[in-house]
């Protein structure tokens, strides 16, 4: 390698690692993306001119070729998603890294014979790579609505494990050319597809989110394979770099929901709970509230905590939320944000929000810090969350998502919750808070309800 191509790799290594640095907090993650963003665009380009081959021009058309049409897809693809839809992009995402690895290894097959560390490299990156492929389009199909959110798969983890223990068999003996019949490497392919179906089928509710973190993660161990393949440093970096922070992420999901990773993998979500009997079944008299009544109460108050939640995202509230905050702090109101881990439909995705609207990030307090603080609390505004506000989560073993954190916001003295009607939240359960005597439901579109609410509290 050449010297300026290796100070290149040093100088893109760098910004991976400052860029994920970067990515850890809302004011800087824009910043942080760029710079790894530029760090691995300068990385593709110095690969593909100062690499000492001998490429043909024709080539270097196919590569560039390929280049522009990804990237004018992949563009488009970016601009145009919505934010709520922000998990299903990066699912598809996850799912081309891992379909990209699998194709190499195909193309690669040959120049293992007869050497089993590069073979074993080679069936590794084929089953990663296409097990992650269907797994991430089946999770892609689900949190899109295409594919039944749980589907029961009789003796999943007999079928599941049998054709993993098969797929690694066949991998060995492939690796040590046992097995040479290039159809064997196409058998691999369709088991590890197989595999990746089977195993994120039956995985759902509120368990999705762990699984497309533990996808992403497989995604990088494939680039690093394939960097091992090539002998390629800056690859087998970034590979393990969002390996490694996949799984931070997987592992930081699971304790967020009180699951363990094995629960999540080999326990369908739901599963044990209904082993356990029927959910309880919730009913009671709904208190309903106007903007005007909600606005006297907030007004009022001393201390008021905002829950916001996936529908505030698909309202696209936050900007009236930022102003309610404001209108409410003038008026001597001591309010802040309390944030639960899984709210939403992507990590961080309330921080995302409320930072695109401005919202100063020292009034988002997490939920361990904020729950002791809810006994205190006047009034909780609710904004188009449910499941990470449903009491069931502590006080009904047969609920699909007991033991599961949530935010205890049926401790405090008043509750308001806006949403649009008495539907369920993703997990698809009922939600007793919206019951309790406490509770004033504010139906209506988040935006419009809290437009209303605001306008109602400059009358006062
Ligand atoms: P959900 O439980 O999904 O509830 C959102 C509520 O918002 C719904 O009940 C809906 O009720 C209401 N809503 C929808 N559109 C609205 C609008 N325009 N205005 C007002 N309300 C609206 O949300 P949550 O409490 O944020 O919980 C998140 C759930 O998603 C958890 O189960 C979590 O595990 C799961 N999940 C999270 C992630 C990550 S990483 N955060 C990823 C995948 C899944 P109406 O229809 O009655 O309005």
């Amino acid at each position: 390698m050449s010297t300026a191509l290796a100070l290149i790799y040093l100088l893109s290594t760098v910004s991976f690692v400052v860029g994920l640095r970067l990515l850890g907090h809302p004011a800087t993650a824009n910043k942080g993306n760029r710079l790894a963003a530029g760090g691995m665009g300068l990385a593709i380009l110095s690969t593909l001119f100062l690499h000492e081959l001998e490429v043909p021009v024709k080539i270097y058309l196919l590569i560039g070729g390929a280049i522009l049409l990804g990237g004018i897809v992949g563009a488009l693809m970016a601009v145009n998603v919505k934010m709520t839809k922000m998990p299903e992009l990066v699912s598809l995402f996850n799912g081309f890294g891992g379909a990209s690895a699998a194709l190499i290894g195909l193309v690669e097959f040959g120049k293992g014979a007869g050497d089993p560390q590069t073979a074993a490299t080679i069936t590794a990156g084929v089953v990663i790579g296409s097990l992650t492929f269907s797994g991430s389009l089946v999770a892609w199909g689900k949190l899109d609505g295409r594919v039944k959110s749980t589907v029961f798969i009789p003796q999943r983890n007999i079928i599941n494990n049998l054709v993993l223990v098969g797929s690694i068999v066949l991998a060995v003996l492939l690796a040590l050319g046992v097995v040479q019949d290039p159809v064997w490497i196409y058998v691999l392919v369709a088991a590890g597809l197989l595999y990746g179906i089977l195993f994120v089928l039956p995985i759902g509710g509120a368990d999705m989110p762990v699984v497309i973190s533990l996808l992403n993660s497989m995604t990088g161990i494939a680039a690093a394979i394939t960097g091992v393949l090539y002998s390629n440093k800056l690859m087998l970096i970034g590979g393990i770099l969002v390996g490694s922070a996949g799984l931070i992420l997987t592992f930081a999901m699971c304790r967020a929901m009180n699951r363990t990773l094995i629960a999540v993998v080999f326990g369908a979500f739901g599963e044990e709970a209904q082993a356990g009997g029927e959910a309880r079944t919730v009913g009671g008299t709904v208190r309903k509230t106007t903007a005007s009544d909600a606005a006297i109460l907030l007004n009022y108050a001393k201390d008021v905590v905002i829950v916001p939640g996936y529908g505030l995202a698909v309202a696209q509230a936050q900007h009236v939320i930022h102003e309610l905050e404001q209108l409410l702090t003038e008026r001597g109101v001591v309010i802040r944000y309390a944030i639960h881990p899984v709210a939403g439909r992507m990590p961080g995705h309330m921080n995302v929000l409320l930072a695109e609207s401005q919202v100063d990030y020292g009034l988002l307090v997490e939920m361990d810090d904020i729950n002791p603080h809810f006994p205190q609390t006047d009034v909780v505004l609710v904004v188009g969350a449910n499941d990470v506000v449903n009491p069931a989560a502590h006080n009904d073993p047969a609920s699909p998502i007991y033991g599961m954190p949530i935010l205890e916001v049926e401790h405090a003295k008043n509750i308001i919750v806006n949403k649009r009607s008495m539907n369920v939240g993703y997990a698809g359960i009922d939600n007793e808070l919206f019951y309790n005597s406490k509770t004033a439901m504010l139906f209506g579109d988040a935006k419009a309800a809290l437009t209303d609410l605001v306008a109602e509290l400059k009358k006062l």
